[in-house]
């Protein structure tokens, strides 16, 4: 495996990770002992076929699932050491895009109340403050927020929805955050719409991304470096253009 040299103190330092999901007498090894560097302000690419462990690995980082053994370093503290009060500040920090825009917003409740979710659950009492940073996000996206606050789900389309997700996910300014296949189920027409528009964010708001797909092309276009998954494992880590030019591994 090909080691980069990485800033001495990376914003994401995932050590030696390993998540399972016990299933009756069943032990499922969904990640095996992974570890990773993400520097501030770089996009990493995880990269593997389906059922590999990406999801998994991505929500541990963020300790929505919590690991078995392994440390996940962000900004130099344990977040697998963290509990109440130290670890939902942190998550203020980190935030998280699904696969299916749709399915994570509540259809019963409208957009801008969605939107500021995040920031009522972070203590942000002050409504002028919350309804104005609503706006902002909702509108660096791309959305009236005039228009939109007001509607339900349905009425948007899945590249709509994404952008609403996406504003969800930056109303609170986070520093990082895991792009879970955040086009995989929209239309291939939109794909390159959303995957722009979180580039523009990217540079606009200083973030660093954990960005997860199965789709290789989709990988390449927006990281910097790019981590093969396999069964688990990582099994490649490199710049995106020398992994795809002479690819180690037979998944590339
Ligand atoms: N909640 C769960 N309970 C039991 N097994 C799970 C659960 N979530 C995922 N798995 C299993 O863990 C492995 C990795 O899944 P996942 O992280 O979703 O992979 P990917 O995101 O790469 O498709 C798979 O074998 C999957 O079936
Ligand atoms: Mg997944």
């Amino acid at each position: 495996m090909m080691q980069l040299a990485m800033p001495a103190e990376p914003l994401l330092n995932v050590d030696n990770l390993v998540v399972e999901y016990g299933l009756g007498n069943k032990t499922v090894h969904a990640v095996s002992g992974v570890s990773l560097q993400v520097a501030r302000g770089e996009t990493l690419g995880l990269v593997g076929e389906s059922g590999c462990g990406k999801s998994t690995l991505g929500r541990a980082v963020l300790q929505l699932r919590r690991a078995k053994s392994g440390r996940v370093l962000f900004d130099g503290e344990d977040l697998t050491a963290m509990e109440g009060e130290a670890l939902r500040k942190m998550r203020r920090r980190v935030q998280l895009i699904f696969q299916d825009p749709i399915a994570s917003l509540n259809p019963r409740r409208r957009i801008g109340d969605i939107v500021a979710e995040p920031l009522i659950i972070a203590g942000v009492k002050d409504a002028a403050e919350r309804k104005r940073r609503v706006h902002e996000v909702l509108s660096a996206v791309g959305l009236d927020p005039d228009i939109v606050a007001g509607r339900l789900p349905h009425e948007f389309s899945g590249g709509q929805c994404q952008r609403i997700c996406i504003a969800r996910s930056l109303v609170l300014n986070p520093e990082f955050i895991v792009c879970d296949e955040p086009v995989s189920a929209l239309d291939v027409s939109i794909r390159a719409q959303i995957l722009n528009l979180l580039e523009e964010m990217k540079a606009r708001f200083g973030l660093t991304l954990l960005f997860i797909a199965h789709d290789l092309a989709v990988v390449k276009a927006v990281s910097d470096r790019v981590a093969v998954m396999y069964l688990g494992r990582l099994c490649e880590v490199g710049p995106s253009e020398q992994l795809f030019a002479r690819p180690a591994h037979p998944y590339t």
